[in-house]
């Protein structure tokens, strides 16, 4: 059986003191659930939330890094400075880093196996644009960012993998994608990673679903055989939604 994980993505949103303020009133609410729960501050506010999470069962996640482990690469943040304030998860490859500052599957790729090198759990983002789908051609676009993200990650690895599949025309949008059609990629996903892998392999692996997900959508998306966790953005930001979210079940 796979566990469900709960993560919120928090963006480019909340000042260190604000961060403080909410992981201190999450706490308390989570506190009993069942399910895994992340979140994933930026980065001048992780030292504080890995701080005041560190005897919880709430685990923290970067929201980037470098493709390197150090060097003269001005502005980067890198794995092992992650590691040395108790980070334990990177986001890898959201939608925001591929249409912002252009990153391939081939850099993608590059990050996560240096993540998984240092014992991350890597939440690698997958997802279509509205053009894509719109197109017809978005499942083979998302096999694409699999097989590529995932190129040379052993089935050892890929335990420390977790997939999350956000399309890029549900982020921010209010606009879900249903049950079924989440459900369709899911599937289509753990295919894909089954015939590079196996099939036993593939069902273990945690896939999430991102995009406008709230307390009013959680439980039917959740109810889906393969869609195992959220990636929440805006519903995270606010401790009573975000609580809503990890105890819907
Ligand atoms: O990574 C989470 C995200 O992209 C979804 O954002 O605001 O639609 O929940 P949101």
């Amino acid at each position: 059986m796979r566990k469900t994980l709960i993560a919120g993505n928090w963006k480019m949103n909340k000042t260190p003191s604000e961060a403080k303020e909410l992981i201190n009133a999450l706490l308390p609410l989570v506190k009993d659930s069942s399910n895994d729960i992340i979140v994933a501050p930026n980065f001048v506010s992780l030292p504080i939330v890995a701080s005041l999470t560190q005897d919880s069962n709430i685990k923290v996640a970067a929201q980037n890094m470098a493709d390197i482990e150090a060097g003269a690469v001005t502005g980067e943040t890198s794995v092992l400075m992650l590691k040395d304030i108790g980070v334990s998860a990177v986001i890898l490859g959201h939608s925001e880093r591929r249409q912002i500052f252009q990153e391939t599957n081939k850099l993608i790729n590059k990050k996560i196996s240096l993540a998984l090198q240092h014992d991350l759990l890597a939440i690698y983002c997958v997802g279509e644009t509205l053009e894509e789908r719109e197109s017809g051609k978005f499942l083979s676009i998302i096999e694409a960012q699999i097989k590529e993200g995932l190129d040379s990650i052993s089935a050892d690895a890929l335990k420390n993998v977790v997939i999350a599949y956000e399309p890029v025309w549900a982020i921010g949008t209010g606009k879900v994608a249903t049950g079924e059609q989440a459900e369709e990629v899911h599937a289509y996903i753990r295919g894909v990673l089954g015939s590079m892998y196996s099939p036993a392999i593939a069902e273990k692996v945690i896939i999430q679903y991102g995009g406008s997900v709230n307390p009013e959508n959680v439980k039917e998306l959740m109810g889906k055989p393969n869609i195992d966790g959220a990636l929440v953005g805006g519903a995270s930001l606010k401790p009573d939604s975000f609580a809503a979210l990890v105890n819907y079940n």
